[in-house]
């Protein structure tokens, strides 16, 4: 750490309780820079286009430091809806360099966003995000990614098995292994089987994928309908042990290709997955709630009274944790809640179960949490 950025933590630390001065004076740089926030990126959207009544399409031009992401990685998006800050996990459905020739300028990325008619996120955001406007991301996450087999081992075979708007992260693969076998950087490639299962009429990107099939002459797309008589197991029987089996969709998805595979001997270790999936966390019932603390890596299970504010709870556990005005004003106790419903003390309203920001002072959990300071 250089001498500059110890000063800004000291000082902000000492003076104003918070980890950098830029987020003591969040609100007065938000009058310049529009979504500016200490500690994420900044984002413009480029364009929102609707793929499906219920499926958006972001095209976003992150800033300049924003890191490069790998095809497959995920972000966090972060938009003001209806006052609230909101963050939600979305796979990037381009390759890094997809947009290259048409942005040569930004690291241009794209989301696909299906809409949820009961989730608060997705069905504000076709009505507050419009071209021109900033949202905040986070780094690229994540480990779901190509590994050692496309390049080191070109002999194994890869099977990428994708349900519904799990279809994303290969979208991001695909483009960039097109890319790299259009620049030869790519000398020899395995067979790529693409099962894909959504309801009918509902597969994303068919159009692309069938581009992506003619580009790279060793991939295979089948795109299937279970209602339509399409089963898991008759797509998966000819799997071959030694591919590599990359699995995208929802938790259930995922345990039933999990069966089907073991069924057929292939081994987990050739596996990776991604889902999603609400984690279960116990319940208690005595105006109490757990809450499963993350801070500077280090995870601590705590019991906090329902009826005072987190941020009140917390100091009582000797946890020390930002502040600043301690009316829901300043945002200096903005923390990342991955899972549970906390009530807003401001405006009584109850948060949604998956991963947002929110302000420790004024919210009081509701069911058990999971919270990253
Ligand atoms: S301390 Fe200011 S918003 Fe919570």
């Amino acid at each position: 750490m250089n001498l500059l950025t110890r000063l800004n933590k000291v000082t902000a630390k000492t003076l104003f309780h918070t980890e950098s001065l830029g987020s003591y004076f969040e609100p007065l740089i938000q009058r310049v820079k529009p979504a500016w926030r200490a500690h994420w990126f900044r984002a413009q959207v480029l364009s929102v286009k609707p793929l499906r009544d219920d499926v958006l399409q972001l095209e976003l031009a992150p800033q300049k430091s924003w890191p490069q992401a790998k095809a497959g990685q995920h972000v966090l998006l972060t938009v003001e809806l209806n006052g609230r800050l909101m963050t939600r996990p979305f796979s990037i459905s381009s390759s890094p360099e997809q947009h290259h020739a048409q942005y040569p300028k930004t690291r241009v990325i794209r989301l696909t966003i299906k809409h949820n008619a009961n989730g608060a996120f997705t069905s504000g955001l076709s009505r507050h995000i419009t071209a021109g406007c900033y949202v905040n991301l986070s780094a690229p996450q994540g480990d779901f990614v190509l590994g050692e087999s496309v390049v080191d081992l070109p002999e194994t075979p890869l099977w990428f098995v994708a349900a519904g708007s799990g279809i994303t992260p290969f979208m991001a693969m695909l483009h960039q292994l097109a890319l790299s076998i259009e620049r030869s950087v790519l000398q020899s490639l395995s067979p790529i089987q693409l099962i894909y299962f959504a309801k009918a009429g509902e597969h994303l990107y068919v159009d692309e994928l069938t581009a992506l099939a003619q580009q790279i002459p060793q991939l295979s797309v089948k795109m299937l309908v279970r209602k339509n008589g399409d089963s898991l197991a008759a797509a998966l029987q000819e799997c071959p042990a030694a591919s590599q089996v990359l699995i995208c969709g929802p938790g259930k998805f995922k345990q039933d290709v999990d069966c089907q595979l073991d069924a057929i001997n292939h081994p987990p270790q050739h596996r990776q997955a991604e889902y999603f999936q609400a984690p279960v966390l116990p319940q208690t019932d005595n105006g109490h709630q757990h809450i499963q603390l993350t801070q500077r890596g280090k995870q601590t299970q705590l019991i906090l009274a329902t009826n005072d504010t987190l941020l009140n709870g917390l100091e009582l556990q000797g946890i020390t944790a930002n502040f600043g005005c301690r009316i829901g004003v300043c945002h200096q106790c903005q923390c990342v809640k991955k899972t549970g419903v906390v009530r807003n003390l401001r405006t009584g309203e109850l948060s949604q179960q998956g991963e947002q920001l929110i302000q420790l002072c004024i919210s009081q959990a509701v069911t058990p949490l999971e919270l990253e300071l």
